[in-house]
């Protein structure tokens, strides 16, 4: 991750102070305090955030983009600043090139049903062996769809992409690219600025799923010349159920809509419909308005910290964590690649991660436990599962103590 040597962290950030922004960390957990460490499946909301969707409901809860009267006019508004703030902190060249979604998998799903009329047999669509079922699945439809077909650029043991055999699988076939920016499983920060230019180089598009990679890194997609970038509004301190899709403007013109309904239309008649401009030709329906002003505030939130200052700080508690549960003898760690954002994923030798789980839930302590939506990656390394601890800027290395205490605990019950 990117990580700012010699940074005087000390004096740009007290974490102690952080943690007052977040209430639910004062909470206890069977009677322990909460060592919240399930970061990468939805992180934790501040209270400047929560305070945005409390005022929201409190006064200004009208439908947008419909109404004359003030409460819309208000709301709409509030809105229409979140996707500029969305825009900036992305640098997309335009606003409209932001679309509200209700997640990266819708995200993606729109995108992918878009191709469906641009694809036909014989092109070829690569995803990376270290893809969500998110990244996975939604293209496997869209091959059954078109009859393109589903490449897949391998990974090696430290849970890094193949890179010689991505640029071996590209062609003139290759129509299609999606990676994610930052594996939810292992943390792996993929090189995607040579992802996207070697596909470039045959004239593919790209998409990246930017889902775990927001909470740690700001991209920038005119830099990266993405042509598709998409995340989800709960990993970066905002709410569940909102999210974005990135899309270059020539992209975004070429794709058909995804839903019909309210919103997206210019025209209707029954005998023919003509659709919004963008960005709402893909917005159909009333969307998540409370959320889609708590993304910006959310965004607004982390960007006052600073996000070479979070990623700093998050390389700290990586590398800490790192050390301290290696000491454990018969613990493994899988995805050690160099670059890497704050997420352990490790076993026990001989012991199933889910009990592991269950007597860290008894002592406070929230990992997540499973094949994390990644399957493949689990299937590589031939476990059923992981323990992923994956840290945030609000967490400490006494919440990492608790966290080896715990293990120790558990392998001590479960051996
Ligand atoms: N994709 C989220 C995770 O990795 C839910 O936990």
């Amino acid at each position: 991750m990117p990580f700012l040597s010699g940074l005087d962290l000390s004096a740009m950030f007290n974490v102690e102070d952080i943690r007052k922004d977040f209430p639910i960390l004062y909470r206890k957990v069977n009677g322990k305090p909460l060592v919240y460490f399930d970061n990468a499946a939805t992180s934790q909301t501040p209270k400047q955030v929560i305070d945005v969707i409390v005022d929201y409901y409190s006064n200004y809860n009208a439908n947008i983009h419909r109404g004359v009267h003030t409460l819309s006019q208000e709301a709409t508004d509030l809105y229409e600043q979140s996707r500029k703030k969305i825009q900036t902190h992305f640098n997309a060249k335009f606003l409209h090139e932001i679309i509200f979604t209700s997640g990266t998998t819708h995200s993606i799903n729109l995108v992918a049903n878009g191709f469906t009329s641009l694809l036909k047999k014989g092109d070829e669509i690569i995803v990376s062996a270290l893809e969500h079922h998110s990244n996975i699945v939604p293209w496997q439809m869209l091959c059954e769809r078109t009859g393109a077909t589903l490449k897949v650029i391998p990974m090696n043991l430290e849970g890094e992409l193949e890179i010689e055999a991505y640029n071996n699988l590209l062609s003139k076939n290759t129509k299609l690219v999606f990676v994610n920016h930052v594996s939810n499983a292992l943390g792996t920060v993929n090189p995607i600025e040579h992802i996207i230019d070697e596909a470039h180089k045959v004239g593919a598009a790209v998409l990246i799923d930017g889902a775990q990679s927001c909470p740690h890194i700001k991209p920038d997609v005119q830099a990266l010349d993405a042509d598709f970038y998409v995340t989800s509004a709960h990993k970066v301190c905002g709410p569940t159920g909102v999210g974005m899709l990135y899309g270059k403007e020539s992209w975004l013109k070429k794709l058909p809509p995804y839903q019909g309904g309210g919103e997206m239309i210019a025209e209707v008649t029954f005998e023919k419909t003509t659709y919004a401009d963008l960005p709402h030709k893909f917005e159909a329906g009333t969307p998540n308005i409370c959320g889609g002003i708590a993304f910006g505030a959310a965004l607004d939130y982390m960007n006052a910290i600073g996000f070479d200052t979070i990623a700093a700080y998050e390389n700290e508690l990586l590398e800490y964590g790192t050390a301290q549960l290696l000491a454990i003898e018969g613990l493994k760690i899988y995805g050690t690649s160099k670059h890497k954002t704050s997420v352990i994923s490790f076993n026990l030798e001989g012991i199933h991660p889910y009990d592991v789980g269950t007597i860290l839930d008894k002592l406070g302590i929230a990992v997540r436990t499973g094949h994390h939506c990644a399957q493949p990656i689990m299937d590589f390394y031939k476990i059923p599962g992981t323990i992923r601890a994956s840290f945030s800027f609000y967490n400490t290395k006494a919440e990492i103590d608790a966290l080896v205490e715990g293990v120790k605990k558990a392998k001590m019950m479960l051996s």
